[in-house]
């Protein structure tokens, strides 16, 4: 039996049919699928959450309590949680576009000289004759100055490229190694692709490896999201069945071919023209690339199949390029410090540095490097969704009508992106509203909310915002009849709780990256904050709340999508390429969880100061 869904998005209303028993997530996914779901449909996160008219079930324990009385009342239900039996309105907040979150690309990028690891030359070959019966093989060996790939595919091709414009040839090579022969002088047709997988998102670069020029960019979410937030719950998926493996890399597979494609497409070029990916992500993110397995990743003692700089044949691990061209997957760390971050410190030049620096890049995981040209220690902290969003009560990714700005002073406003209405709140917004909190006395440096009592000597327009919402202490930024979310977007007292466990997190791991390198922080010369959330967030409000130490405020450059510039610089750069290796040989990694005072300087760092 089939039933009529309504999807109202503001003043405009499409009709889809759904299947009697079909889960409301996955009508949602197929129907807008512009959802947030961090915990992929396990009922844990509430972010599925979505207004629906003709539901006939009563809402669960667990909606009550992931929902609360007012959104309950207003008629949101939670998406995995309930299945259409029944002709239903759904009403979305934003539509399939403005729910796209805004992907940093942009990045400091330094000037570093042409030499890619793909390369071409044009030979011309004397044709055979009977005075002169070399093997095809021999001929080219004895023209190229190198060594010639031992591959079938190679010898296969190879007479039909040596004659097809009479022994007028280009050689491919790779890292100096004879890859491919072609025919006539394809000199001027070399491009490469820079990849960064992230979590969330997924950015791609095209360049043009005769000019080192950029041609395209390409950002896309990363299409795993549906099957989790984190890594840990992706991990989780591959681990459930065989299938959970082979979708999550099939996902990232498909994802990075389209993107070549919609380059090829759009810049007239031939996919064959591209010779190689290289690729920078956390360690999950390149063992789902690779299809390895990162269950051992996700348990103590946290471990990967390999950490490696390594090249793949593209063909071999399903990428649509020249069949002899490569993919270049930049090394890891560890389990929790993967290609991104090293990408990262190479973008950054802070390896080069005779002065000491420290990189942050702040997400799910915070991943902390302190170091310079001599020595450098790095470590991961968990610090939690909270600053991507999630586990906060009105939490949002960075998609229009995100509170992105929020200013207590001369009077309570905010911003949002793209000025839309209000959707909720992202993490630059919810780092702001807990410093203002914290500024204008809402909060003690306890994190705790003031109860009405001490509200009292706040200002009106302060005090009016805080009430209780389903039991718990809340700032009001947005009223239900203000937004487009039809609901207060607030921030709760255990909002509060969770922000101040994550930047608890990041802060103790800086003290004990700082404690083992047995410096001072005014000892460190710059900051380098990397990643979406770096580039977006005050850095006053940053200092206030005490994710990054007062001392070093003034330090602080944002230095935007550091690890996809790092995939770049090794794209454009064979030494760059090989400067990774060194980093990852140079790097000592610390393991947080095997140090006792962790936990010490975690719990102190939970305090505002
Ligand atoms: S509660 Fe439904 S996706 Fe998380």
């Amino acid at each position: 039996m089939k039933y009529n869904i309504k999807i109202h998005v503001g003043e405009n209303v499409t009709i889809e049919e759904a299947q009697s028993g079909e889960n409301l997530l996955d009508f949602i996914r197929r129907t807008c699928g512009n959802i947030e779901t961090p915990c992929n449909g396990k009922g844990t996160c509430g972010k599925c959450r979505v207004k629906v008219s003709g539901l006939d079930t009563i809402p669960s324990e667990r909606e009550k309590k992931l929902l609360g009385t007012e959104a309950l009342a207003n008629g949101y239900r939670l998406a995995c949680y309930n299945t259409i039996n029944s002709d239903l309105d759904i009403y979305c907040a934003v539509d399939k576009e403005s729910g796209k979150a805004k992907i940093l690309t942009e990045s400091k990028q330094r000037d570093i000289a042409l030499n890619p690891v793909i390369t071409k030359k044009f030979m011309q070959l004397n044709p055979p004759a009977l005075h002169d019966q070399a093997p095809d093989m021999e001929r080219v060996a004895a023209c190229s100055d190198s060594k010639v790939v031992n591959s079938i595919q190679f010898l296969r091709e190879l007479p039909n490229a040596l004659r097809q414009e009479n022994f007028k040839t280009t050689f491919v090579y790779f890292d100096g190694e004879l890859v491919s022969v072609e025919p006539g002088d394809t000199t001027r047709k070399i491009y490469g692709v820079a990849v960064d997988i992230g979590t969330t998102t997924v950015a791609g670069y095209l360049y043009d490896l005769n000019t080192g020029k950029r041609l395209d960019v390409y950002s896309i979410l990363n299409p795993q999201g549906k099957f989790g937030a984190d890594v840990l719950s992706r991990i989780d998926h591959t681990t459930k069945s065989e299938e959970g493996q082979k979708e999550i890399n099939d996902a990232i597979i498909k994802c990075i071919n389209e993107m070549i494609g919609h380059f090829a497409e759009k810049n007239n070029i031939k996919k064959t023209d591209i010779y190689a990916v290289v690729l920078a992500g956390n360690t999950t993110m390149m063992h789902f690339f690779l299809n390895l397995s990162a269950k051992n990743i996700a348990v103590s003692p946290f471990i990967p199949v390999t950490t490696y700089l390594s090249r793949f044949l593209a063909r071999e691990v399903g990428i649509n390029i020249n069949s002899s061209g490569y993919v270049v997957t930049l090394p890891c760390i560890s389990g929790y410090v993967g290609a991104d971050t090293v990408a990262a410190v190479l973008s950054s030049g802070m390896y080069e540095s005779g002065k000491i620096s420290l990189l942050l890049d702040i997400g799910t995981n915070g991943e902390i490097v302190l170091g310079s040209s001599k020595w450098m220690y790095c470590c991961s902290t968990a610090a939690g969704p909270a600053f991507e969003g999630a586990n906060i009560r009105n939490g949002i990714g960075g998609v229009a009508g995100a509170i992105d700005r929020v200013y207590f002073k001369p009077e309570f406003r905010f911003t949002t992106i793209d000025n839309a209405k209000a959707v909720g709140i992202c993490g630059s917004g919810l780092v702001d509203v807990v410093a203002g909190m914290l500024d204008s006395e809402i909060i003690d440096e306890t994190g705790r909310i003031v109860t009405d009592d001490e509200a009292e000597s706040l200002p009106e327009g302060l005090r009016e915002r805080i009430k209780d919402i389903d039991g718990l202490r809340a700032f009001v930024l947005s009223k239900g009849n203000e937004n487009a979310s039809g609901m207060d977007i607030a921030i709760t007292q255990k909002d509060v709780r969770e922000l101040q466990n994550a930047k608890a997190a990041i802060a103790a791991g800086i003290k004990i990256l700082i404690k083992h390198a047995g410096i001072k922080v005014e000892d460190i010369d710059k900051v380098y904050l990397a990643g979406g959330f770096g580039n977006y967030i005050s850095i006053e409000s940053a200092v206030k709340i005490g994710l990054i130490p007062k001392a070093l405020k003034d330090k602080v450059e944002s230095i935007g999508n550091a690890a996809g510039a790092g995939a770049v610089e090794g794209l454009l750069s064979r030494d760059m390429l090989m400067m990774t290796e060194e980093i990852k040989n140079r790097m000592k990694y610390i393991e947080l969880s095997a140090i006792p005072e962790f936990v010490n300087e975690y719990v102190e760092c939970m305090i505002f100061e």
